[in-house]
């Protein structure tokens, strides 16, 4: 190996920066030159890549988002896209490339493979889904800014005694809603994984929190159910509580990243870095039971996960 692309693709997630200042350093001080790929695939496809040297990493550690830009590629869907992607690497001598994104962003990874590109995948997204993995870049940062924006809502929500439904992200995967839940003290959770769309369940234990003497009722929806603003109309006209919806939205994912996603971002980076030095291709890095270790993509990708595996956090929840 002697030259590495890096990109970032999916929706953006805090510490995605730390990770690619280490993959950068960890590259540069094993003599290798690294080449910044822009806009995720995309960049491959219209070859937009810059050279990257340590004063390319300078003073981001600590910044949200990612200095490569992002995106969800259409064209590299294609096999038109993909065989153009690795002409692209082939022109500017990328022998391997770290990806830092989701399960799509993987699956990706899996094709530029095959195309002979030596490919590593990053978990970065801050929805915590990916399977082979008990950590991915961005999750503690997004439920930290979730939970700090939730307890203001809390605030407001006591002192005019009103039921507050709280929408965070999550269009698949309730992993932000069970963890700010817990964090914030809800008195109900709704996940996309095991919502019954029975509202008249809430309803009643709206009522009943009422007699009890509680003052307000959190309420945190994740974004895969959605209709929070409907359902705050209908909650009010069952309940006679004045009911608000709050959608937290794309601050989520914006925002300078927690120790923990600089830390492990970082960690991750370094070893992807020395996977493709190793002379490995078509693996992923994940977290798995308190080690950094590697998967083949394929079997990361055949892996399957689900909020039940969390079933003593969500108990936690029912019994409230
Ligand atoms: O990156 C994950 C995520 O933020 C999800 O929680 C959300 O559903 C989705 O991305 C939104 O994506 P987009 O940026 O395309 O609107």
């Amino acid at each position: 190996i002697k030259t590495i692309g890096v990109l970032t693709s999916g929706g953006d997630a805090p510490g995605m920066n730390p990770a690619i200042r280490a993959v950068v350093r960890t590259a540069l001080a094993k003599g290798l030159k690294v080449k910044g790929i822009l806009k995720g695939y995309n960049g491959l496809i219209s070859d937009e890549i810059i050279d990257m040297d340590r004063h390319s990493v300078s003073d981001i550690i600590q910044r949200g988002g990612t200095i490569l830009y992002t995106a969800r590629s259409m064209e590299f869907m294609t096999q038109e896209g993909q065989e153009k992607a690795a002409d692209t690497c082939r022109r500017h001598g990328i022998d391997g490339i770290v990806v830092i994104g989701g399960d799509g962003s993987f699956r990706g990874a899996q094709k530029l493979a095959a195309q002979g590109i030596n490919t590593i995948g990053l978990p970065g997204t801050i929805d915590l889904d990916i399977a082979c993995t008990d950590y991915t870049i961005g999750f503690d940062t997004a439920v930290n800014t979730a939970m700090e924006a939730i307890d203001k809502v809390r605030d407001t929500s006591t002192s005019h005694e009103r039921c507050s439904i709280i929408e965070v992200m999550g269009r698949n995967a309730g992993y932000i809603a069970l963890w700010c839940g817990i964090a914030n003290g809800a008195e109900d959770i709704l996940l996309p994984e095991r919502y019954n769309n029975d509202e008249q369940e809430l309803i009643n234990h709206i009522i009943e929190g009422r007699k009890k003497g509680k003052k307000h009722h959190l309420i945190i929806n994740a974004e895969g159910i959605g209709h929070s603003t409907g359902m705050a109309r209908r909650i009010e006209a069952a309940t006679g509580i004045e009911t608000r919806a709050t959608i937290l939205g794309y601050m989520q994912r914006g925002g300078s990243p927690t120790c923990k996603d600089r830390v492990y971002a970082s960690v991750m980076g370094a070893k992807a870095v020395d996977l493709l030095c190793e002379g490995k291709s078509n693996r992923v890095v994940a977290y798995k039971n308190g080690q950094f270790v590697d998967y083949d993509i394929d079997e990361a990708l055949a892996m399957t996960k689900d909020i039940d595996d969390y079933e003593f956090m969500v108990s936690l929840m029912i019994s409230k």
